[in-house]
């Protein structure tokens, strides 16, 4: 696992996109196929989406040739309904890039039949090829996507029961209102976002910093569901100063020091 400390959010930020956008500009120049892009919603990913964007009104970058999946979304939230993860994204990110919109997925949280959706959205990333690059934050809780302590860590797509803690942090998008929030939501398992090629996890915050010292010093565990990390070949965090707090500093310095010696 590499991890990567940047003094503030914002400069953290800057650094995953332009990391997204070489991935994405890297395969281009080597194959034909499709980069195909795991994607997050929360609070964590939006300075990431708004370089990202920059980066399409620059030139730098194009979506046309992306396909996207995003982790989870909320049952019963009608779509156009502004905290839906659909409303998210096309707020913070599809509404500002290229991209083709058939080439975008998003769990219906609103299907008749939910398990059925479920099941075909991993028939859909396999059919795409298998995600190259899955982006996701943590949790407080250290959930990755919406993997709630002891989810399973070879979990596949499905609907899950959110954890109160869970619902009290998401209701400050809900009026402050825990009952507005929904108690279910659909999510890709662990190990749909473990099977990705890469995967980037933003940390961001002193909110984070016990998940993330539990993600990275602690036993790789179902009770911190995004430490199944530890266990993939291409995994990177990328977190502030604020972030790694909790870690012991003897951690801390030989990420700085791994970052430094491959960098020259
Ligand atoms: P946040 O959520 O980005 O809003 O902090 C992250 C998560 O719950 O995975």
């Amino acid at each position: 696992m590499k991890v990567i400390i940047r003094n503030d959010e914002k400069k953290a930020s800057i650094w995953a996109a332009h990391y997204i956008a070489d991935a994405i500009n890297a395969k281009a120049k080597t194959s034909k196929k499709p980069f195909v892009l795991g994607l997050a919603t929360g609070s964590t990913p939006i300075e990431t989406y708004a370089e990202l964007a920059r980066l399409v009104k620059a030139g730098k970058l194009s979506f046309k040739n992306v396909v996207t999946f995003n982790m989870d979304e909320y049952v019963a939230l009608p779509v156009e309904h502004p905290e839906s993860y659909h409303s998210f994204m096309d707020k913070y990110l599809f509404n500002h890039i290229d991209i083709d919109r058939k080439n975008v997925h998003l769990l219906d949280g609103n299907a008749k039949d939910l398990k059925k959706e479920c099941d075909d959205y991993e028939k859909k990333i396999v059919a795409a090829g298998g995600i190259d690059l899955f982006l996701g934050g943590i949790g407080e809780d250290g959930h990755i996507a919406f993997n709630e302590p002891f989810s399973s860590l070879n979990s596949r797509t499905r609907v899950v029961t959110l954890t109160e803690d869970t619902r009290k942090v998401n209701s400050r998008f809900f009026d402050n209102d825990i009952n507005k929030v929904p108690a279910q939501a659909m999510s890709v398992g662990v190990a749909t976002v473990t099977d990705a090629k890469e995967v980037l996890i933003l940390a961001f915050g002193s909110k984070k910093a016990r998940a993330l010292r539990d993600a990275i010093e602690g036993p790789c565990s179902h009770a911190c569901t995004v430490s199944a990390l530890q266990l993939h070949p291409a995994g990177i965090i990328v977190c502030d100063e604020a972030a790694i707090g909790e870690c012991k500093y003897n951690s801390y310095k030989y990420f700085k020091a791994v970052e430094e010696a491959e960098s020259k």
